[in-house]
């Protein structure tokens, strides 16, 4: 990568935007030049319900970032979710032609297109497709076969496709504030990017980010993704339990969650009998709210578990459960998944950047990190999200060059 190759990412989440700017030149660092973050409007469960409500705030967002950096946002990658995500495991399959059977570039491209050519219906475009493993002459758990010598080169793919008009939708708020999309990325990968260890994708690992409007799960093995899933339930369901179980407008109930959510009532140790008192004069009981809590929670890990590879998961996914997603911030969190899934689990913070990151070491921007992470560590070849036709090439044109122009 060139020095002072500038990267930006947006994170369209239910409940925030984030915008980043940062520099991928020096040493395969990433340095955190601006962020910019705003709540979010016109967006449920993932997905964007009202156009110039999600405009204006993502053009909000862009602004603070740029104006926290200096620089121009002019293209960025950015997070897709929403339960019209789907996904699955394909293969593909190609002879190597030349007399000396030697596996070049090439043909991990050809491989790689015939692993595309799943039947994706016409209101549904591929999103990512990625190779999970090689096989040459039958030999399993080639990771890597360029320069390896065979006939006959297999790989296997996980495929994701997604809705055409959701992810229009997506694409029409970001272009309609003036950014160009470099790329589209499921946000679960890019999470995994920010909060996995490349140790635990070996042993199997499942990530859950558990947001705003969604829990985004993505399950490693061997080094690969093995399976995504979108589920559309999270941290807004569990705020919208408490104001109707509690009475409470509903940014009180938000207010009480992000305050004294936990799943037990416990301070100090001991059993707590306490009411919390807010500032305009509404009082609920510290053991109703975490009972609340604890409810949904305990139904959405369930849900997650249901996610799970059959009833030997535990063997699968040694290296257990890691949570994320602003909604793992809530107190017991780890025990109550290590009970519930019978596995290890850990609350993943996002790492791997530096520079202005204040804000970032939080659970909630393990996707706006992931993002960027996902971009700068050689995914490209995945991705297929591909601007199409000769339009799309000028367009594309067009916004370099007044980048260009502009700098
Ligand atoms: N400290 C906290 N304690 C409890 N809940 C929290 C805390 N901080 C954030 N949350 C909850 O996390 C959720 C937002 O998480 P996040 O920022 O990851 O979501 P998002 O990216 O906007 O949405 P999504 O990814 O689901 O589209 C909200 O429901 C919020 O109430
Ligand atoms: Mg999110």
């Amino acid at each position: 990568m060139a020095k002072n190759e500038i990267v930006a990412s947006i994170d369209v989440g239910t409940t925030k935007v984030c915008s980043i700017v940062a520099n991928a030149g020096y040493g395969g660092g990433l340095q955190v030049l601006g962020v910019g973050v705003t709540p979010s409007q016109g967006l449920h469960k993932g997905l964007v319900v009202n156009i110039a409500e999600a405009k204006q705030c993502i053009r909000e967002s862009v602004r603070r970032a740029e104006q926290a950096s200096g620089l121009r946002i002019e293209s960025a990658y950015v997070g897709v979710t929403g339960r019209h995500i789907s996904s699955l495991n394909n293969r593909g399959v190609v002879a190597i032609p030349r007399s000396d059977r030697l596996v070049r570039p090439d043909d991990l491209r050809r491989v790689l297109r015939t692993a595309r050519t799943v039947a994706v219906p016409n209101d549904r475009k591929l999103l990512h497709v990625i190779p999970r493993g090689y096989a040459l002459d039958g030999q399993v758990g080639v990771k890597n076969p360029v320069g390896m010598h065979g006939f006959r080169l297999d790989v296997e793919t996980h495929v994701i496709t997604a809705a055409v008009a959701s992810v229009q939708n997506l694409v029409k708020c970001i272009r309609g504030v003036g950014v160009d999309i470099e790329d589209l990325i499921l946000e679960p990968l890019a999470s995994g990017e920010a909060v996995l260890r490349a140790d635990e994708r070996e042993a199997g690992v499942v990530l859950a980010d558990i947001g705003g409007g969604t829990t985004d799960i993505a399950i490693f093995k061997d080094g690969s993704i093995w399976h995504t899933s979108i589920l559309p339930v999270a941290g807004y369901q569990i705020t919208r339990d408490i104001a109707i179980g509690l009475g409470l407008p509903f940014d009180v109930a938000e207010q009480m969650k992000i305050r004294y959510g936990s799943v037990m009532p416990i301070y100090n140790g001991k059993e707590e009998e306490t009411t919390l008192h807010v500032e305009n004069g509404y009082s609920i009981s510290y053991r109703d709210l975490c009972a609340i809590v604890r409810a949904r929670l305990e139904e959405i890990l369930k849900l997650v578990a249901l996610e799970l590879p059959g009833a030997e998961y535990v063997k699968e996914v040694p290296a257990g459960l890691v949570l994320t997603g602003g909604s793992s911030n809530l107190l017991g969190i780890e025990a109550l998944g290590q009970e519930v899934l019978g596995l290890p689990v850990r609350v993943g913070v996002p790492t791997g950047v530096y520079g202005i990151t204040d804000i970032l070491p939080d659970p909630a921007y393990a996707t706006s990190v992931g993002l960027l992470l996902w971009a700068t560590r050689g995914h490209e070849g995945e991705q297929s999200w591909q601007p199409r036709g000769l339009g799309e090439a000028f367009r594309r044109l067009f916004f370099r060059m007044r980048s260009v122009l502009l700098r």
